[in-house]
């Protein structure tokens, strides 16, 4: 019996996973177990009663220890599986993890991602154009006169070819419609640049969301129809908008829509500076000029074109209070917008 016992230890001390500590408890204690056949290849009729209560005893005694040398073997293997992560550890896998870090998405990309989603889901194409633009595509095309002052040398980056970096989405429009022609359903998100000083809500580069609709009969009730749809679907709830004139030269007539504002409810606030309502996108009716420069039939065909800006869109939607955050660098600010799983 001792001599089996040191046997079972050997072997367990030398088992490395708990397949082969089950194989073992089988050798010793299964049915055909050396343990096991000990008692049962005992004739205990040739024993006198003595001898029997002692070689049960002994017998009993020798099982206890080998399970329970089984035993400490599977707590030791499986302490160690659990590290390495391959062996049921007995943990409860029902607790909130404590240590998982996930990464954030900076919140300009989120706003994004989501005003796509919603505008693919009313059926317009996400397309991107270029951030290098010729003169063409950035004003001439859309009606910007040659001595208007965006072209200065103050507001536009130049490049020594000629070429800019485009000051607005808007410059695709052109681009988009002479490729896909109309009807046309269409947005470009968009990084866009202008030689500005840098302020508390200036900043040289920006990001702009461009859309442009062209079909047959769209009417001024389309755009707002549209936006609304579009900001319900962002803020989660019904906003109110209204339109006041606004002069851009690629659109005739020209608006600022404005939102009542969403963190005071249109009572005044010091984020929409007490007057209830916010700037949001500037919009409206393309110029007819603007849809002949994209070769499109003004006789049969109009459109709207709108340009926010996704800054804003971002504060507003997040509640964050000031436009240097953006591009702070601060973690702290970054670390609060986790990628949902
Ligand atoms: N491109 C304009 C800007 O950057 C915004 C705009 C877009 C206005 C489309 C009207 C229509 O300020």
């Amino acid at each position: 019996m001792e001599e089996i016992l040191q046997q079972l230890e050997a072997d367990l001390a030398k088992a490395k996973t708990l397949p082969e500590v089950e194989q073992l408890r089988v050798k010793y204690l299964g049915r055909k177990g050396s343990i096991t056949l000990l008692a049962k290849n005992t004739d205990f009729s040739r024993l006198s009663p003595d001898e029997k209560r002692s070689f049960g005893q002994r017998l009993n005694a020798l099982k206890n220890r080998a399970e329970e040398a089984i035993q400490e073997a599977q707590q030791r293997l499986a302490q160690q599986g659990a590290s390495l992560g391959m062996v049921w550890s007995g943990a409860d896998l029902s607790l909130p993890s404590s240590d998982r870090r996930f990464g954030a998405m900076h919140p300009i990309s989120l706003i994004q991602r989501e005003l796509e989603e919603i505008f693919q889901g009313m059926g317009f194409r996400v397309l991107s154009g270029y951030e290098v633009e010729t003169e063409y595509y950035n004003f001439d095309a859309l009606n910007i006169p040659p001595d208007h002052p965006a072209r200065d040398m103050q507001d536009t980056f130049w490049l020594d070819d000629g070429r800019l970096l485009r000051t607005h989405t808007s410059a695709n429009q052109v681009r988009a419609l002479e490729r896909y022609g109309a009807p046309i359903r269409a947005i470009f998100p968009g990084r866009c640049f202008r030689n500005e000083a840098i302020d508390a809500s200036h900043e040289n580069t920006f990001y702009q969301l461009e859309g442009l609709l062209v079909d047959r009969d769209i009417s001024v009730a389309h755009l707002i129809g549209v936006m609304k749809t579009l900001l319900s679907a962002v803020f989660h709830r019904e906003v109110t908008v209204r339109l006041r004139p606004g002069f851009f030269p690629f659109v005739e007539p020209g608006f600022e829509l404005d939102v009542q504002c969403l963190i005071c409810g249109g009572n005044g606030c010091a984020t929409c500076k007490r007057s209830g309502w916010i700037e949001l996108i500037p919009c409206g009716l393309v110029h007819p000029r603007v849809l002949e420069f994209g070769r499109v039939d003004t006789r049969i065909f109009s459109g709207f074109a709108f340009g926010m800006g996704l800054t804003r869109m971002a504060m507003m939607k997040f509640g964050i209070p000031d436009i240097r955050l953006f591009n702070s660098g601060d973690i702290r600010f970054y670390e609060q917008f986790p990628v949902s799983m």
